[in-house]
């Protein structure tokens, strides 16, 4: 009998361990999902799904190495917002697009994030709110052939906007108020 007492208190105690380190199993199994779609949903603009997100882009190529992004703008995008840097897994992207949906929402060129696009050709901006294109905003694109700012409210060009650009061969600025071109010199 007391043998008996004895062996089911270490079945239950058996029991009781594999309970917990199941337990414990489990929970850091939950906790390595929750990073992994952390990690693999939010770092690529091509997979964006929160209804709070400022933008929402549309790629040729399902999630990775797109060549064709169009993204718009639906609300306040901030320079500082680390949605900018959803665009790193986006290597092969040629044509980017950005359409402005809510006016105000875009008031800067995002000249960090074309620096880091190595291989764009063509950069469209439609209905941003720029007003002044700023010195060196495109300077140094090596790969861009293509600039068009048609209707994006730009008032005043600055001096080296546009500064040392090898392959650029065509800007569009129809549709603009410019009234202010700063040149060289
Ligand atoms: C993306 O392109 C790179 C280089 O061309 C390639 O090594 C990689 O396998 C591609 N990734 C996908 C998911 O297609
Ligand atoms: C400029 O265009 C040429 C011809 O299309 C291309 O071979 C070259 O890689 C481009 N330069 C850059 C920096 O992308
Ligand atoms: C530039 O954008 C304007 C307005 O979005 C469009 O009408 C025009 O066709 C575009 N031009 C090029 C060359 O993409
Ligand atoms: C642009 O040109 C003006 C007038 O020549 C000059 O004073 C200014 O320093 C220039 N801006 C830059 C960024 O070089």
């Amino acid at each position: 009998m007391r043998q008996f007492l004895y062996n089911s208190f270490i079945l239950e105690l058996l029991l009781l361990t594999s309970l917990f380190a199941s337990s414990g199993l489990a929970m850091s199994k939950t906790r390595d999902k929750k990073k992994n779609i952390k990690e693999t949903k939010e770092v690529n603009i091509c997979d964006i799904l929160g209804q709070q997100a400022p933008i929402y882009c549309y790629c040729n190529d399902g999630l990775h190495n797109s060549s064709v992004v169009s993204c718009l703008v639906l609300s306040k995008f901030e320079r500082s917002d680390p949605m900018w840097n959803y665009f790193k897994s986006q290597t092969q992207l040629e044509k980017l697009t950005f359409t402005v949906r809510q006016l105000d929402s875009l008031d800067y060129v995002p000249d960090h994030l074309l620096q880091n696009l190595k291989n764009l050709r063509i950069i469209v901006f439609q209905h941003g709110k720029f007003h002044k294109l700023a010195s060196y905003t495109f300077s140094n694109l090596n790969s861009i052939v293509e600039i068009n700012l048609s209707g994006n409210m730009i008032v005043e060009l600055s001096n080296y906007t546009f500064e040392t650009m090898q392959n650029l061969t065509f800007i569009n600025l129809d549709y603009n108020r410019i009234f202010e071109i700063i040149r060289y010199g």
